[in-house]
């Protein structure tokens, strides 16, 4: 791959670099509105990551940090483990972002200016009583959000380096998570939930999950990084997913700040909060992406995974909408569901899940898990049913022993629905799916949760 950047995309990234470095200055004359100057970050941070990504491949290639595109006649090896330059400059932004949303709070509690809705005396200013007024609750829940992020990125790199064991690597996005939930306790410590109208005779309206919330949230952490990482393996895949995810998450949090009463909604905060955190991350990805489609000039690593995994988990348990977020991740708790048989070693899991690349057709196939010996009666069963209902295949010896299986993944599946078809389509396909499963999920979430709830806190 060459690392040199065209002349065309020289001029367009120099342009939209200036553009935004523009909109970051003016920011200064006015009140410093976070939403803009968040925007202007995240295209900085997209110019910066393509740049980056181009220049560092080979840099990265020296160190073995590479892989072989295995879906390719000509198995070439690329850079991987890209997703850590991404990582790099979104902490960098989130980072350098951080006065913006709280300079506000800064002047009004210091020389009274800058913010009209926030009045009292001068003399309290000089007391200094109202700097309670800085918000130091959301400070601290932007900061352990950093720090979550960067532990996980520390665990995509190791992962990376070493090749760490699935069952070893699985629980660790836990302990990334700590520094956040141990702020989500502290500043909300809510552990209630709304229980759904029919339920509402057994456990009354509200129910109290105390401690049980937690460990929700901690599987939330460790789910969310994980089942990116297992829906992965042809060129484009990771990125893709994340970018529709991304995008349909900051579609629910416009909603909330598009004005339909007169007063803000309640969760105005907290859905700024995630928009903060998704644009630099579609920034960083969308030039992740350009790369990393079909055909594949770089790899994205588990770093990407793990770290993209874990802004969505942020943005969710912080922002309050761990199930909303949940409904965009159908496909991947689908994913993870039907690939339990071989991630609980019911049946064989080879290294690699992803398709089978026939290089005389040029076009995948579904890959295959093989039995050493015939499975057990039980698994033989469920394998056999599994194969009528059209959701594997199987091949047997003439003696009708199960003697392999598709492997339990979505691409594969796909690929037994669909027939063989090119990497590329293959990625169309599921992002599509992907796609309309998530505006579904958004749909239910606002407009069908009225059956089951009292109501839909969109209009409150
Ligand atoms: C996970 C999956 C594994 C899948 C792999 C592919 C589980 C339990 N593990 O493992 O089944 O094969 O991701 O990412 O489900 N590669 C390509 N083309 C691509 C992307 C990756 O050929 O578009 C290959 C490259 O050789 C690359 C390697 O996959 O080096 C990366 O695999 P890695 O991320 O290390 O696999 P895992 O995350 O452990
Ligand atoms: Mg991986």
């Amino acid at each position: 791959m060459s690392a040199i950047l065209s002349k065309t995309e020289s001029w367009a990234l120099f342009s939209l670099s200036a553009a935004c470095t523009g909109i970051l200055a003016n920011t200064f004359h006015g009140e410093g509105e976070p939403l803009i100057v968040s925007l202007a970050l995240s295209g900085l941070a997209f110019a910066f990551s393509f740049c980056l990504i181009r220049w560092l491949g080979p840099t990265f290639m020296r160190v073995g940090l590479k892989g072989k595109d295995m879906s390719k006649a000509k198995q070439i090896e690329i850079p991987e483990t890209m997703g850590a330059i991404c990582a790099v400059v979104y902490i960098l932004a989130i980072i350098i972002f951080i006065p913006f949303p709280f300079y506000k709070y800064i002047v009004a509690a210091t020389s009274g200016g800058g913010n009209k809705d926030v009045m009292f005396e001068l003399n309290q200013v000089e007391t200094g009583r109202l700097l309670h007024r800085f918000p130091h609750s959301k400070l601290a829940s932007y900061l352990s959000a950093i720090l979550s992020l960067q532990s996980v990125v520390l665990l995509g790199v190791g992962d990376d380096l070493f090749d760490i064991r699935w069952r070893h690597k699985l629980f660790i996005p836990a302990f990334a998570a700590i520094p956040m939930l141990i702020v989500y306790f502290v500043d909300f410590g809510v552990t209630k939930v709304v229980v759904p109208v029919p339920l509402q005779s057994y456990l009354g309206e509200i129910f109290d999950l105390g401690w049980l919330y937690y460990g929700y949230m901690a599987s939330v952490t460790i789910f969310c990084p994980n089942s990116i990482n297992i829906l992965a393996g042809i060129n484009g895949i990771e990125v893709s997913q994340s970018l529709v995810i991304a995008v349909l998450i900051a579609l629910n949090d416009v909603l909330y700040l598009i004005p339909i009463n007169a007063r803000p909604h309640p969760a105005t905060d907290s859905h700024l909060f995630s928009l903060y955190f998704l644009l630099p991350f579609i920034g960083v990805s969308l030039a992740l992406w350009k790369h990393n489609w079909y055909p594949a000039r770089v790899f994205v690593g588990d770093t990407y995974c793990y770290f993209a995994g874990m802004v969505f988990a942020v943005v969710g348990i912080l922002g309050h909408f761990s199930k909303t977020l949940l409904l965009l991740f159908v496909p991947q708790i689908f994913n993870f569901l039907y690939s339990a048989p071989q991630l609980f070693g019911l049946v064989p899991c080879p290294r690699h899940r992803l398709p089978h690349f026939n290089a005389r057709t040029g076009l995948l196939e579904p890959s295959t898990a093989q039995f050493k010996q015939p499975p057990k009666p039980l698994v033989d069963i469920a394998l056999n049913i599994l194969h009528k209902i059209g959701l594997l295949r199987i091949e047997k010896n003439p003696q009708g022993q199960i003697v392999s299986c598709t492997n339990f993944t979505i691409l594969n599946l796909w690929l037994v629905w669909f027939g063989p078809m090119r990497e590329d389509r293959l990625a169309m396909g599921i992002t599509a799916m992907q796609t309309v499963v998530g505006l579904l999920g958004l749909l239910v979430r606002h407009k069908f949760a009225l059956l089951i709830f009292r109501q839909d806190n969109l209009t409150v």
